[in-house]
């Protein structure tokens, strides 16, 4: 499976050129793994009204699991500026939804990018 985060990475980045952000020019993309080795890009979508923006990874988990792919194995996070974005709380918990836990990268470039534990980034999930 190591083989494949390689490729993971290079989603996320091509994803983040998708990344309508007219409002904040924050650029943000996201590739899903998901267990049976498809991958699902995704790009934050930004809307004049704030508030109903939609994050990068809430994308490419939208787009697996309503193609019926709803377990996820790794997540690959590209975004623009110099720092390495953590992802939202929201987006933490709706990942949570697909997985048990999951290998989750922050990317800025193809050699530079951090790796974590879902479970590290949200160590308390909400659950019913
Ligand atoms: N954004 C994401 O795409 N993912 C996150 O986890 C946090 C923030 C986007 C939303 C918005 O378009 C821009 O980054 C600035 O907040």
């Amino acid at each position: 499976m190591k083989i494949a985060y390689g490729k993971l990475i290079k989603e996320s980045l091509k994803a983040r050129s998708s990344s309508y952000s007219p409002y904040s020019k924050f650029k943000v993309g996201a590739a899903v793994l998901t267990s049976g080795g498809r991958i699902f890009t995704g790009a934050n979508i930004e809307c004049a009204s704030y508030s109903i923006t939609i994050c990068a990874e809430r994308v490419a988990a939208a787009k697996a699991v309503s193609e019926k792919h709803r377990k996820f194995s790794a997540i690959a996070i590209s975004s623009s500026g110099r720092e390495f974005a953590y992802p939202c709380g929201a987006c933490l918990q709706f990942l949570y939804e697909f997985c048990d836990d999951m290998t989750v990268f922050l990317v800025k470039s193809e050699k530079i990018f951090e790796e974590y534990k879902l479970s590290q980034l949200l160590p308390k999930q909400f659950h019913l």
